[in-house]
C-alpha cells in the first residue's frame, strides 16, 4: 500500500527517491510520483506505469534537486490515473505525499473552496496540501502541525515548500512513518527497507508525531506539540532479500525458502518455555485462562489454525476474530485473556486498530507474532515471538504464514506444558518433530513438477472449490486465497462435512474440487466427502498423505504426499497449494508478484 520516501541533502537525491520507490514497491501500487525543489520550484514527474517507467522519465526530464519527496500510490480516492498521482501540489508552493484516508476531506474540501482552492484531482490528499497552504506563515513545521490537527482518519505524510529549500516535513497517525539519520542528510521513509542503502538509524514516529527535516537536524513534535525525545535505533539492513536469484518470482523464491525460513524460526526453541515469548512471558502465561486471536488475511488463517492446536494441546478456550470487524463490534472483554496478534508487517491498520481496541477494552496480556521486529504491532504489545522468515516480497503471503504456524505451535505446546498437559516425553517429540520439519517441506517442494501439470488444467477453470477438515480446514481457506489473490480464479473453502448444505450445487466437471486429505482421525469421514462429490460427476484433485491408500481413479486424480506428519500436517499440506496457486497464475499469465488490486501492507482500513 501506498510508500513514502523523502529527503533533504547536499546531493542530488533523485536516485535516493527513486531506489525507495523500488525498494517499496513491494507493498503494491497503481501509480508513482517523485518531485524535488529545484531553483525554488517544485517540479516533478509521475506515472501510471512502474517507478521503472519513472525512473525513465526523471532521467528525461534531467530532473535532479537536494531536497524531494516520492510516492508509491495504492488508490483509495480518485482512479489511478497520472492526475491523481502523488506528489500533489497546491498553487505550485507546497508539494505533499500521502498514505492514508481522510474521513473528513469532503467538509474540508468545501471550506477550502470557499476560501478560493482550487481541487484539480479527485483525491483526499489534495485537501492536506491546501490545507498546509492555507495555514502557512513562513513555517512549515509549524503550518503541518496546525493542519493535521483538522484531519480525521489515517495518514502518513511528507510535505515540502518551495520557500524552505533544505526541508523536509513529516506526520503520522495510523500509518507507518520512520526519519532515517545520515550525516549531513536526513530521510522519510515508510519502512526501513526503503533506505538500506542510505542508513542504518532510524527514529520509529509515534502516532500524532510531527518531524522537520533539514540537513543537519531531525525536530519532534508529539502530539501535544511538545518537543518529542525519541529513542535512535540501529536496523541492519536486509537489502540481500530483494534479490530474485534464480527464481522467475519472488513467491516462487518464498515458497522454496520455507526449509530454511522455519529451521531458522525454531533454531531458538531449544525447550518449549516461556522466555521464548519474553522475559515476562512466564508471570503473564500463569495469569491466562484464554485466548483471543486477531489478525487479518493470511495471518487470520494462521490464527485459525492454531485454534486447534491451543484447544487440543494447551486446552485452552480460543477465540479468532478477524481485526476488522473485532475492532468495531461489541465484545465482551475477559482481562485474563491472553490477546494474540499475528501479523507479518506489523503494520496492518486493521490488526493494529484490533489491538488498541483491545488495549481499551482493558486486555493487559498481549503478544505479537511478527515479522518486523521494528514494527508498531511490536512496540505496542508486552510480549512477542518474532518469526525469522525474513524480507517477504511477494504480495500472496508464504514463507510469512508458514513460520508464523511454526510460532504459533511453540506458543500452544508452551502453555501446554505450563499447563501441566505436555510430559517430558511429548515436549521431546514435539521438539523432534519440528526440527524434522524442514526435510519433511524440501520432500513435498520436490512434488512441484506434479502440480505444474495439474496447473495447466486448472488455468482453464473460471471456478475452484477446496475442502478440508479439522486442523486443515484453514488450511483449504488458505489456498483458496492464494489461488484467488495471484490467478484470479473464483476460490472458496468448505469444510468437507458442509459439502452437503449448499456447495453441492455447484460441483459439475467444470469445478475442479481440491481436497486437501491428511491421514488423521477424520479421513474415513473426509472419503465418504469426496464419494459425494465423484457421484456428481465432480473432479477430485488430491494431496492425500501416502498412509491414506487414495489412489488415482477415474475422476480422482492424487497426489501423495509424504506420511502423515500429526498435528504438524498443516504446514506440510498448505505447501502444494501455495505451489498450485504459484504454477496456475503463471499459466495465466498473471503479475504474480504484484496482483491487481491488492497490497502487501495494508496501512489504511
Ligand atoms: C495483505 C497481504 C496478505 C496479508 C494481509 C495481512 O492483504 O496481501 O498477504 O496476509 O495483508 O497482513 P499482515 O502483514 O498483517 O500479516
Amino acid at each position: 500500500m501506498c510508500g513514502i520516501v523523502g529527503a533533504a541533502a547536499q546531493r542530488d537525491i533523485v536516485p535516493i527517491l527513486i531506489e525507495g520507490l523500488r525498494r517499496l514497491e513491494y507493498r503494491g501500487y497503481d501509480s508513482c510520483g517523485v518531485a524535488v525543489l529545484a531553483d525554488g520550484e517544485p517540479r516533478r514527474a509521475r506515472s501510471v506505469a512502474r517507478v521503472a517507467d519513472l525512473d525513465v522519465q526523471v532521467r528525461k526530464a534531467h530532473l535532479d534537486g537536494v531536497t524531494g519527496i516520492a510516492h508509491t500510490r495504492w488508490a483509495t480516492h480518485g482512479a489511478p490515473v497520472t492526475h491523481n498521482a502523488h506528489p500533489i501540489f497546491s498553487r505550485g508552493t507546497v508539494a505533499l505525499v500521502h498514505n492514508g484516508i481522510i474521513e473528513n476531506f469532503v467538509s474540508l474540501r468545501d471550506t477550502l473552496r470557499g476560501k478560493g482552492y482550487e481541487f484539480v484531482t479527485q483525491t483526499d490528499t489534495e485537501v492536506i496540501t491546501h490545507l498546509i497552504h492555507s495555514v502557512y506563515q513562513g513555517d512549515l513545521f509549524a503550518a503541518v502541525r496546525k493542519a493535521v490537527q483538522q484531519l480525521h482518519g489515517a495518514y502518513a505524510i511528507a510535505v515540502m515548500h518551495k520557500d524552505q529549500p533544505h526541508t523536509v516535513v513529516g506526520a503520522r497517525r495510523g500509518s507507518p512513518l520512520v526519519v532515517g539519520l545520515g550525516k549531513g542528510e536526513n530521510f522519510l521513509a515508510s519502512d526501513t527497507l526503503a533506505l538500506a542503502n542510505s542508513t542504518d538509524r532510524f527514529i520509529f514516529l509515534e502516532d500524532g508525531d510531527v518531524c522537520e527535516l533539514t540537513l543537519e537536524r531531525v525536530r519532534i513534535a508529539d502530539r501535544d506539540g511538545h518537543d518529542a525525545g525519541r529513542e535512535v535505533r540501529t536496523v541492519a539492513a536486509c537489502g540481500c532479500a530483494v534479490e530474485l536469484g534464480p527464481y522467475r518470482h519472488f513467491m516462487q523464491k518464498e515458497i522454496f525458502e520455507q526449509p530454511c525460513a522455519i529451521r531458522d524460526t525454531i533454531a531458538k526453541a531449544g525447550s518449549l518455555d516461556s522466555p521464548l515469548f519474553d522475559k515476562v512471558a512466564g508471570k503473564v502465561f500463569s495469569k491466562i485462562d484464554s485466548v483471543l486471536i486477531l489478525a487479518c488475511g493470511t495471518s487470520y488463517y494462521s490464527g485459525l489454525t492454531a485454534k486447534y492446536w491451543f484447544e487440543s494441546i494447551a486446552k485452552i478456550p480460543t477465540q479468532v476474530e478477524v481485526a476488522s470487524e473485532y475492532r468495531y463490534r461489541d465484545s465482551v472483554p475477559n482481562p485474563r485473556s491472553l490477546v494474540v496478534v499475528i501479523s507479518q508487517s506489523g503494520e496492518t491498520a486493521d490488526t493494529l486498530a484490533a489491538l488498541e481496541h483491545a488495549q481499551s477494552l482493558g486486555h493487559k496480556h498481549t503478544l505479537a507474532i511478527c515479522n518486523v521486529a521494528a514494527s508498531a504491532i511490536v512496540r505496542l504489545t508486552k510480549l512477542a515471538f518474532l518469526t525469522e522468515a525474513g524480507r517477504e516480497i511477494g504480495v500472496a503471503s508464504t514463507k510469512a504464514f508458514t513460520t508464523q504456524l511454526v510460532a504459533l505451535f511453540l506458543l500452544a505446546a508452551t502453555l501446554g506444558k505450563l499447563r501441566g498437559y505436555v510430559d517430558s516425553t511429548l515436549e521431546a517429540t514435539y521438539i523432534r518433530q519440528l526440527q524434522d520439519l524442514p526435510a519433511a517441506l524440501s520432500a513435498v517442494l520436490a512434488l512441484e513438477p506434479q502440480i505444474i501439470a495439474w496447473a495447466g488444467e486448472f488455468a482453464r477453470k473460471e471456478n475452484v472449490l477446496f475442502l478440508g477438515r479439522g486442523l486443515h480446514y484453514p488450511i483449504a481457506l488458505e489456498g483458496a486465497l492464494k489461488l484467488k489473490e495471484i490467478s484470479y480464479i473464483h476460490a472458496e473453502a468448505y469444510p468437507a462435512g458442509e459439502l452437503k448444505h449448499g456447495p453441492l450445487a455447484l460441483v459439475t466437471g467444470a469445478m475442479p474440487v481440491v481436497t486437501v486429505a491428511p491421514n488423521d482421525r477424520l479421513i474415513e469421514k473426509l472419503k465418504s466427502n469426496m464419494q459425494e462429490v465423484r457421484a456428481r460427476g465432480g473432479e477430485l484433485y488430491v494431496f492425500a498423505d501416502a498412509d491414506t491408500r487414495i489412489v488415482n481413479d477415474e475422476g480422482l486424480h492424487v497426489i501423495r504426499m509424504p506420511e502423515n506428519y500429526g498435528l504438524l500436517s498443516p504446514i506440510l499440506h498448505v505447501v502444494p497449494l501455495q505451489l498450485l496457486a504459484y504454477h496456475t497464475a503463471c499459466v495465466r499469465g498473471t503479475d504474480v508478484d504484484k496482483p491487481r488490486n491488492l497490497a502487501k501492507s495494508v496501512t489504511v482500513e
